[in-house]
């Protein structure tokens, strides 16, 4: 979440899409049909991810060290091909690259932008399992997403904040870098002794000698490459299990211990207040990093571990919880549909100070539907955000929530209740769209909920009263 931006609208900043790139792939095509394209067909980041492939697991070797702001990586990709290939593309953008290997041969590569395109000594076979290993190193930054924000790999005084939504997975290790392509995930990470490295998932065993400790970090459910994090700090840790097993980690900057305290000791009351309704945490780990990186702005539901820029409250804990399960489990298929995560996570708060002697969710719409029409809620439709610059702008996280109670106040509470829940469930560690979920929707409620979804969803301007 962005409480800055939710306040200040973002600026259009429109960036001209290089779609001539994406359908060319990322130089002349070598013999049609067996070269990955450069992108996916996203049309807001048309060179993100990339086509041919899929990524079943990222096995990620990083050394740190804060105060050089140097990092030394190893990602090793277990890849299967989905069409025959004599060229791919990775996403990389600015490390340098000191070996690539297919399948532990050489292979030939170079660099085009955010593109890095490797070409095996020999094509690989439609549906035939591969390995890339990419060796490399340098100082890591992050990347300046089309909205004027940074994600990536944010420096800190004692670390980085690591958060890659949309784009910054790629400063610091290659990627397919689209959430159409989720993954299982391992990190090793070497940090000087007395700083914590947090990735996602479990814990599995750290170790400290020679001045150094290594980090052994595992994401076992499908994680997309935007989510993952290698956040290095001089943190706090806290450690339990919750009464339904799930593991939690929490590192907390100590700059914001007192304020975070109180607030991430509710952690596992939110999750169980979201299981009872979205149903099953999606993920054996939990926690929260709690950095001090004021300059970030922003929170990220790095999955199972959001982490955030400074000691959260309540509300902002529950918006990043909820989407373990709207973003995280539930991915998106096309970065247009981003009112599938952030209008839910922001309805989830809406709901939760509603079942918790706050004001209602319908309460919440009013006071916005009470704004006008001048308004930068109302400055574009969040189901069609028309560009990366304002797929965090407050239409797709307000005017999101406001769809969700406009669908509630139409189908009733029990249905509305059975819709989220099946949502999840249905789409659990994979995929969906919006017209998926409208078809659901009309598919639990018996209703025709064309005119609903048309009006919240798409249609330009502040919509007349449902
Ligand atoms: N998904 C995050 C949240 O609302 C916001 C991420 C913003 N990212 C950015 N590059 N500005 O919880
Ligand atoms: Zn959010």
């Amino acid at each position: 979440r962005r409480p800055a931006l939710l306040r200040r609208e973002a600026v259009a900043a429109t960036v001209p899409v290089a779609v001539a790139a994406l359908l060319a792939g990322s130089g002349p095509a070598v013999a049609a049909g067996s070269v990955g394209t450069a992108g996916v067909g996203d049309p807001y980041f048309p060179l993100a991810g990339n086509g041919g492939y899929h990524v079943s697991h990222y096995d990620l070797t990083l050394r740190y060290d804060p105060v050089g702001r140097h990092l030394d990586g190893r990602a090793v990709l277990t890849a299967r091909a989905t069409q025959r290939l004599t060229r791919f593309d990775l996403d990389f953008q600015g490390l340098k690259i000191t070996g690539l290997t297919v399948d532990h041969v050489k292979a030939e590569h170079r660099r085009d932008g955010q593109e890095l395109v490797v070409t095996p000594r020999r094509a690989l076979r439609k549906g035939e399992r591969f390995q890339v290993a990419v060796t490399y190193n340098g100082t890591p930054g992050p990347v300046t997403d089309p909205d004027g924000s940074a994600d990536g790999w944010i420096p800190t005084d004692d670390g980085a904040f690591v958060a890659g939504e949309p784009q910054g997975a790629m400063t610091w290790f290659p990627a397919d870098n689209h959430p159409l392509d989720k993954s299982s995930y391992d990190f090793t990470i070497t940090v000087p002794q007395g700083r914590t490295a947090v990735a996602n998932g479990v814990l599995l065993g750290q170790r400290t000698a020679k001045g150094r400790t290594t980090f052994h970090w595992r994401q076992t459910e499908p994680m997309a490459a935007y989510l993952a994090t290698a956040t290095v700090g001089a943190f706090q840790v806290t450690q339990y299990t919750t009464r339904d097993g799930i593991k939690v980690y929490d590192a907390v900057d100590p700059r914001e211990a007192a304020a975070a305290k109180p607030v991430l000791k509710q952690l596992p009351s939110v999750l169980e207040w979201e299981s009872r309704l979205f149903g099953p945490y999606p993920y054996r780990a939990a926690g929260s990093i709690v950095d001090h990186a004021p300059e970030v702005g922003y929170a990220l539901e790095t999955q199972t571990r959001p982490v955030y820029d400074r000691a959260p409250d309540l509300s902002t804990l529950v918006h990043e919880s909820a989407h373990q399960w709207f973003g995280d489990s539930v991915s998106l298929t096309s970065w247009k549909d981003i009112w599938l995560n952030e209008g839910f996570a922001t309805y989830a708060e809406w709901l939760y100070a509603e079942q918790h002697g706050g004001d209602s969710a319908q309460k919440a719409f009013d006071a916005l539907y009470a704004r006008p029409a001048t308004d930068g809620l109302w400055a574009f439709p969040p189901g069609d955000p028309g560009s990366g610059a304002h797929i965090f702008g407050t239409p797709v996280y307000a005017r999101g929530a406001m769809t969700l109670q406009a669908l509630r106040t139409a189908v009733g509470d029990r249905d509305f209740f059975r819709i989220l829940r099946a949502w999840a469930q249905q789409h659990r560690y994979g995929h969906g769209t919006s017209a998926q979920f409208e078809r659901l929707a009309e598919r639990l409620s018996g209703k025709n909920l064309d005119r609903l979804f048309t009006t919240w969803l798409y249609t330009q301007g502040k919509p007349r009263h449902p």
